[in-house]
This record gives structure tokens, sequence and C-alpha cells, in this order.
């Protein structure tokens, strides 16, 4: 680790010019950089990051002195992990200039198996010892531990391909109401294929303009995704152009927010030509701002000497291309659209009344839809497998024909962007003569899910359409909670997967579709909530 005389020279040295002097020691022991610090502390050189392979260290040891007989600082700790030093050591000084305990501290593989790992998990403190009785083989200490991360590496690391992230949720309100909500997020981050490997909550009187949540906890969270090979970072609060570049720049880590997720939840799932330039229209318009803002801080840069500096003309020139392909898939996109009311119009000559699912991301809206149809449209496990209408014609039990179209998951807090990447999607349901309000029973949200629909249908205008409520998954409640249920809410209870009710639903969509007669409960059937009960427990 330390000869003794090395040792007793650093600390003469610092005693002489009475500041902390430090030293990084590769492993062939061979001095590669000497740092001069103040009496308090010293800084250590602004590494790059070692990102890729966390289960190499980066062949340096620190070692430094310090006054006094204080251990390593929180400081020293964290240079440790963050710059993956193979130790860290302090070596206490007395003011003659003679050296006492060392104090040493490795990375520890301490990998816990549900991913979550405690900050004080993360570094190994060796016992201090006096310089002059340090046995410590520092080569085999550091071989074996380089052979233990590699040990542990093969959950962290083997699905090279797909991203691992960490989520984060800040916020001003409540802890247990964030958590609930990264539930959600996590949920999202499934479907869209990413790994999670831990989550962070952390709640603040207000917001911090430039991180969104504190430094220091920053940097915790940059210490534990690099001890977890993390690639990626998740906000489930929408950041501004300027935190997310922040945040990127801090961490070193691919940055994205809760509604860039869902568009690329949406990029991969959109399957029609609609679909799909929608999609791509709303990821140009989240994009726009920020290149916007890009643009601004190079203007500031490149303002100076008067003339445009070189990135200040390619981004104008990327501006100008995105404005162009945004331009063009409007244009599309009306083609699309003109195509779609022909249809519909058709439809209506022939007298055919329309009926509509809606719900919740994965209320089971497909399912239903196939169960109806006797037919099989994608049904994934996964938030938004369907992203637009898909139309289909049903058989009732009288041999009339309806169509019933199946539409995207509603979701909470959809970001303004995505509503309006929706309404053109909701056109499809807007002559419905009826709407089927599906939710998932067994979801703990359930009510908070209905409302949201409810208010979201309201948002855009289809709240006059007369809605039934379905709660779906009956197949997974308990009959003691189906009871409560019944009690709860004025609605069908189905399973749209082994088919329980679906039959009854059909005859009652019939029933409601028949006459103005069966339209009065069609109007309780809106509301859902069985006025006097008491609150749904769940
Ligand atoms: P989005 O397209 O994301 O809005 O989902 P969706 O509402 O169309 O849901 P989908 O039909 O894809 O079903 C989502 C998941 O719920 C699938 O795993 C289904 O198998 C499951 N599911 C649907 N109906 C039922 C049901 O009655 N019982 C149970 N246990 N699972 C169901």
């Amino acid at each position: 680790m330390v000869t003794p005389e090395f040792a007793a020279n650093l600390s003469l040295l610092s005693a002489e010019i009475r500041r902390q002097v430090g030293v990084l020691v590769n492993r062939k022991g061979v001095v590669e950089y000497v740092i001069v610090g103040t009496r308090e502390g010293l800084q250590l050189p602004d590494f790059k990051r070692i990102r890729t392979d966390m289960r190499r260290f980066r062949g340096l040891r620190c070692l430094h002195t310090h006054f006094g007989a204080a251990g390593l600082s929180q400081e020293d700790l964290t240079d440790l992990s963050l710059l993956r030093l193979d130790a860290m050591s302090a070596i206490e000084v007395d003011d003659e200039g003679r050296p006492g305990k060392i104090h040493t501290a490795h990375l520890a593989p301490d990998f816990k198996s549900g991913g979550q790992v405690a900050l004080e998990g993360l570094w190994q403190l060796l016992p201090p010892t006096d310089v002059h009785s340090l046995q410590l083989d520092f080569e085999v200490l550091i071989r074996d531990l380089e052979a233990e991360f590699a040990r542990h590496s093969p959950r962290q690391w083997s699905r090279e391909s797909s991203e691992r992230a960490i989520l984060i949720g800040v916020t001003t309100g409540r802890v247990d109401e964030e958590r609930e909500r990264l539930d959600e997020l996590e949920e999202l981050a499934g479907s869209a294929d990413l790994e999670v490997l831990d989550r962070f909550v952390q709640r603040r009187p207000r917001l911090d303009p430039r991180y969104l949540m504190g430094q220091g906890k920053l940097q915790q969270i940059i210490i534990i995704s690099m001890q977890l090979g993390a690639t990626l970072l998740v906000f489930n609060q929408n950041l501004t152009p300027t935190q997310a570049r922040a945040i990127c720049r801090q961490t070193d880590l691919k940055v994205i927010d809760r509604t860039q997720l869902i568009l690329d939840i949406f990029a991969r799932r959109a399957k029609s030509q609609e679909g799909k330039i929608q999609v791509e229209l709303a990821q140009l318009k989240y994009l726009m701002p920020r290149l916007v803002e890009f643009d601004d801080a190079l203007s500031r840069l490149t303002g100076g000497i008067g003339g445009r500096g070189p990135g200040e003309t390619s981004l104008e020139v990327n501006k100008r291309r995105l404005k162009e392909r945004m331009d063009r898939l409007e244009d599309k996109l009306e083609a699309v659209r003109q195509s779609r009311r022909q249809q519909r119009a058709q439809r209506q000559r022939k007298g055919m009344p329309k009926v509509s699912i809606v719900g919740y991301t994965n209320a089971g809206k497909s399912t239903l839809m196939n169960a109806l149809t006797h037919a099989r449209a994608g049904v994934e496990d996964k938030l938004f497998a369907t992203l637009e209408p898909v139309s289909r014609r049903m058989r009732l039990p009288w041999h009339q024909e309806v169509v019933v179209s199946d539409t995207v998951g509603f979701i909470r807090d959809l970001p303004a962007e995505l509503i309006e990447a929706f309404q053109a999607t909701l056109e499809e349901i807007e002559d419905s003569a009826l709407l089927i309000h599906l939710a998932d029973a067994s979801n703990p949200a359930l009510e908070q899910q209905v409302r949201t629909v409810e208010r979201l249908l309201a948002e855009i205008g289809l709240d006059h359409i007369p809605s039934l409520l379905v709660l779906n998954k009956a197949d997974l409640l308990d009959p003691d909670y189906r009871l409560a249920l019944s009690r709860r809410w004025e609605a069908m209870l189905i399973s749209a997967r082994d088919g329980q009710g679906v039959e009854a639903l059909g005859q009652r969509v019939q029933a409601l579709l028949a006459g103005p007669e069966t339209q009065a409960p069609l109007e309780t059937a809106t509301n859902g909530l069985r006025a006097a009960e008491p609150q749904l427990k769940t």
C-alpha cells in the first residue's frame, strides 16, 4: 500500500507547507499525479468517469495526508466511488510532520439481490493501522476485489443491448403518492424494455431549477448508478431542456423524462400509418424547443465575434429541416384522415351504430374487443399495446352489426403534447353511439383510473357520448371484494379473458342501442359510482 519511508516523506512535506498533499499511484507503484490542497482538504483532478465497464477499477490509488486524527471524509469516499479508484487512504499527520495512523477504504462489491443498494454498503473501510506496521498486500487485495466484482456482474450486465435505468421522482408533495407514481413509471419503463435497477424519491420544499433535485442527492444517484451499471436516468417529472442538459452533463448518463418515455413507447407501438405519423410529429414537437435552447446557448458562445458560428448555422439548417418534415407529416396526416372520414361516412350510410371501447391503459380493451368479436388482435401485457383505434364488426346476439373500436389507453398526467397526439386518434370514437368504459377492477388504483378516463374524455370533448362502465378482470377478485365492488359501483363485472359476463355485456349494449327508452340507465351508468355507499376499500 505504502512504505513507511514514503509516508514519512509525504507527512514531512505536508507539515512544512501546512497543506494536505496527495498522490495518485498506479499499480506498478509509480506516482502519476501529485496534488497539493489546503490545510482542510484537497481536490482530485477532474478525470473522465469510467462508465462502461464497472468490473474494473481505475488502476490508481489515492494516498493523502491530513492533519489531526479524523478518518476518511465523506468527500474522500465520494471520490473513491466516482473515480473508481483502487483505494483511498488518508495518513494522519501532526504539526511536526510525524505520520500517525493510515485510514483506507476500497469499493465493496455489495450488490444486493433486490437491486437496492444502500450508500453505506458501497465501500469497505479497513481498520486504521499505524503506517509503520502496515501489512496489507495491496496487489492481492485489488486482484481479489476485481475478481469479485466480475463474479457479480452477470446479473447486472446480462442484457448488454437494453438500457439499464434508474427511476427518479422528485416531489414537493407526499412521498407515498410519488412512490405510487413511480410504480406506474416502472410499468411504463417495462413497456419500453428498460431494465429498472433502482428507484429514488426525493421530497423537497421546492424543485431545484437546475437539477430538479438537490445536488447531494444527485451525487448519490451518480455513485449508485455507477455501482449498478446504469446507463439511463428516467425522471417522473418533466424536465426543462436546461435541466435535462445540466443533469446529463453532471451525471454522464442518458437522461429522459416521462413524456419522452411515453413517446418512445408510442413510437415502438404505432402500427398504422396514421399512428406513426402522429407519434413522429409529437416527437418532433418535443424536440423543437430543445433545439431552440441549444441554439440560444450557441449564439451566446459565438455571438461575441459578430458573425454566425458554424455550429449555429448547422443548427439553423437542422431546425428548418425539422420544420419541413413536420409540415410534410401534417399533410400526410390530413390525407389519411380524409380517407378515414370517407370510411366513416360509408358506415353511417349503412346505418351501423358504432360502439367504442375506451379505458385506462392495460384495462383489457383489446382482450374485450377480441372476446366481443371472436377475433384475435395483438393482446400484450404491456402498457399501450394499442396505439390506434382498430375497428371491427361485432355481431350482437340479435344479429345486428355494430363496429367496435379499440382505442388507445388513457393514462394519468398525460403530457399536453400527447393529448394533442391522442386527439386525432380519438376522433375515431367521436361518432360512437355508445362508449364502453372498461376499467381494471383488480387494480388498486381503480377509482383513480376511472376518474382519469372520465376527465380526459371531458377534456377532449367526448363526454356527451353515453358511456357504460364495465369492470374487467373479475377472475382476479376474491368473492368479498366482488361484493364490495358491486355495492360501490353501478357497473357490470366481467372477465374479458375467460369470457365471463361478455355475452351479458353484448345484450346490454344491444338494449342500450335499441331505443330511447333504454337510454335512462345510461345516464346513471356514466356516473359509475353508487352515491350513498362508503368509499371502496382496496
Ligand atoms: P392498452 O393497449 O395498453 O391500452 O391495453 P388494453 O386495455 O388493450 O389491454 P389488453 O387487452 O392488451 O390487456 C392487458 C393485459 O390484461 C393482458 O395481459 C391481458 O391478458 C390482461 N387481461 C385482459 N382482460 C383480462 C381479464 O379479464 N382477466 C385477467 N386476469 N387478465 C386480463
